[in-house]
């Protein structure tokens, strides 16, 4: 059978196992469009205010402030999440040197913010099944710390929500800081009392190309990570500490504020795919969703567990049939050079999970014959297998 699927202005075409003309990408972004931004942009003509905090960004913060039901000043835009998190830790005032503890399993990004921080990464295996940071085994290793530890930061796996709780008692019980990276986590993350980054890149769930929002019910702390984005300065342009440029422009906080607006509709798109792949894999227990995806929460992206070691074969029977998959976090982060001088605690989970966790193609607009051809390519790739 030819199937043939129009993915936006793209036609796929998938015959059999033969290799397909077009592949189906694994992500597309779409974000507002340009007549949603329109009105925006025009305030900005208006205005003639293009960063520093402009009348636009301080929308975006107030709007956000309310979807996670903070007051304006617990949140604070950034340039990227990357610079949110190295912001924050520089703004806990966490001694240069000292140890930062953080999965193996999640994206560079969250050890390349401790380095920029001055801080060396400590690389902890996830959970099996939550496949993320468990704070009791953090707790139990700290008296075989390899130096002392200064923070901590939990990652949200995919957007996966985490146990706040039981690192809100981490900290009270260690004094040591918690800094939450919910970079996918827009949808997922609940406010809480821990400091928190998340994401606004365009490929994740409330894209504006490149941004993020740091959460905290700290204000004293939220404006000094603020302060940290502009050179340091308090009010001044005296810059009391060190700092650097990590402001969200106007132009950013535009495409925020229009994919805002759209935010539901957003949302139900996701939902609406991530329940459809629900649909495509029932019955077949071999591939398993994150607890809640699609049902509670929605990411930007949708990444299932495998049966073991199986994640590079699906890969490449998925390839072969023009599908894209993609390993966002390799073989974790500990894996890269940069941090080959890094301590790293055993990481068996770590290690099954590079193996079979596999990202499949997720977007907004992705067809359901998509989804369905993606689930009968890794259902064969599977039963090949055997
Ligand atoms: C876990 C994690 N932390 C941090 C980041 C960095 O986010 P940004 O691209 O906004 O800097 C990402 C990006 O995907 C991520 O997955």
């Amino acid at each position: 059978m030819i199937l043939n699927l129009f993915c936006g202005d793209v036609a796929f075409v998938a015959q059999g196992k033969q290799h397909a003309s077009m592949r189906i990408p694994v992500l597309r972004p779409l974000l507002p469009q340009a007549n949603k931004v329109l009105p925006y942009l025009k305030r900005i003509d208006a205005s003639r205010y293009y960063s520093n905090y402009g009348p636009l960004v301080l929308e975006l913060e107030e709007r956000l402030a309310a979807k996670f039901g903070l007051p304006t000043q617990a949140v604070t835009t950034v340039a990227n999440a990357t610079q949110g998190l190295t912001a924050a830790l520089m703004s806990l005032e966490v001694p240069q040197g000292m140890f930062c503890a953080m999965p193996a399993w999640t994206f560079i990004a969250t050890s390349q913010a401790a380095r920029l921080a001055g801080l060396k990464p400590w690389f902890f295996d996830v959970a099996a099944e939550t496949w993320a940071l468990d704070p009791d085994a953090v707790e139990r290793a700290l008296k075989h710390a390899p130096g002392p530890v200064g923070a901590v930061i939990p990652v949200l796996p995919f957007g996966q929500p985490i146990d706040i709780a039981g690192w809100e008692r981490f900290r009270e019980r260690t004094g040591i800081h918690v800094l939450i990276d919910a970079a996918a986590g827009f949808d997922s993350i609940e406010p809480c009392d821990l400091p928190c980054v998340v994401s606004l890149h365009a490929t994740k769930s409330l894209g504006c190309g490149e941004g993020g929002v740091f959460l905290c019910r700290d204000t004293a702390l939220v404006r000094r990570v603020r302060n940290f984005t502009v050179f340091g300065f308090e009010g001044t342009r005296s810059a009391l500490r060190i700092g650097g440029n990590s402001k969200m422009s106007e132009y950013t906080a535009a495409v925020g504020l229009a994919a805002l607006d759209e935010w539901e509709i957003t949302r139900a798109d996701f939902v609406g795919r991530g329940m459809a792949y629900r649909r495509a894999f029932d019955g077949h227990n071999q591939v398993c969703f994150p607890d809640g995806f699609g049902q509670k929460w929605i990411a930007a992206t949708c990444v299932v567990a495998l049966p073991d070691g199986t994640a590079p074969l699906v890969e490449t029977v998925l390839h072969e049939a023009g599908i894209e998959a993609r390993h966002w976090w390799g073989s974790g982060a500990h894996e890269h050079p940069a941090n080959a001088d890094c301590p790293v605690q055993p990481v068996p989970n770590t290690w099954r999970l590079a193996q079979s966790s596999i990202g499949l193609p997720f977007w907004r607009d992705l067809p359901n014959e998509a989804i369905e051809l993606v689930a009968r390519t890794t259902m064969t790739a599977l039963t090949q297998r055997i």
